[in-house]
């Protein structure tokens, strides 16, 4: 399978298959296509979001077999055969948040919201090897997501929340 570019040369796509949220997903990609364009234009999971695209804001973390990653700063090609879990797929069923979530809620932990995906990606993926980090974790796990509007300290706030709820 390929697709014409402007000079009239082809770029042959390659087979990937991907597990994306629990379900498998099979597609032919171009090489060059960014797991986030994947994600977002192929699949349609529009809750990762985009920002800097250079690796830098945290927006669009994703996690590629239980492990956070920069989903702009890898192809498509290279989550094949893995699994992949975004921000639509934390939660066990729809219409359910998880403690975190709740607890952003609860805590005020977002305002436009642009950063929140990558945030629950990584305070997630803290969560899941440290079910009660210290506050200091905390800030370290989210160090490289960029909220313009939060301060941080609610979604520091959210997290301890969430965490000292699930101690009792
Ligand atoms: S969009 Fe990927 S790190 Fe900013
Ligand atoms: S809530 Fe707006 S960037 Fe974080």
């Amino acid at each position: 399978m390929s697709t014409p570019t402007s000079n009239n040369t082809r770029i042959d796509k390659k087979p990937i298959q991907i597990q994306v949220n629990g379900v498998m997903q099979q597609r032919h990609v171009e090489p060059r296509t960014s797991l986030v364009d994947f994600l977002r234009d192929e699949l349609g999971l529009t809750g990762t979001h985009v920002g800097c695209e250079h690796g830098v804001c945290g927006a669009c973390t994703v996690m590629l077999n239980d492990e956070p990653v920069r989903s702009c700063c890898m192809f498509a090609v290279q989550a094949d055969d893995m699994r992949v879990t975004t921000v639509e797929g934390l939660a066990p069923e729809r219409g359910v948040m998880t403690k975190i979530q709740d607890a952003f809620c609860e805590k005020h932990a977002l305002q436009c919201g642009y950063c929140t995906p990558g945030m629950l990606m990584a305070c997630h993926a803290l969560v899941a090897h440290t079910p009660h980090p210290t506050e200091d974790q905390v800030r370290d796990a989210i160090s490289s997501n960029i909220c313009r509007c939060t301060g941080y300290q609610q979604i520091v706030d959210a997290v301890m929340y969430a965490t000292q709820v699930e101690k009792k």
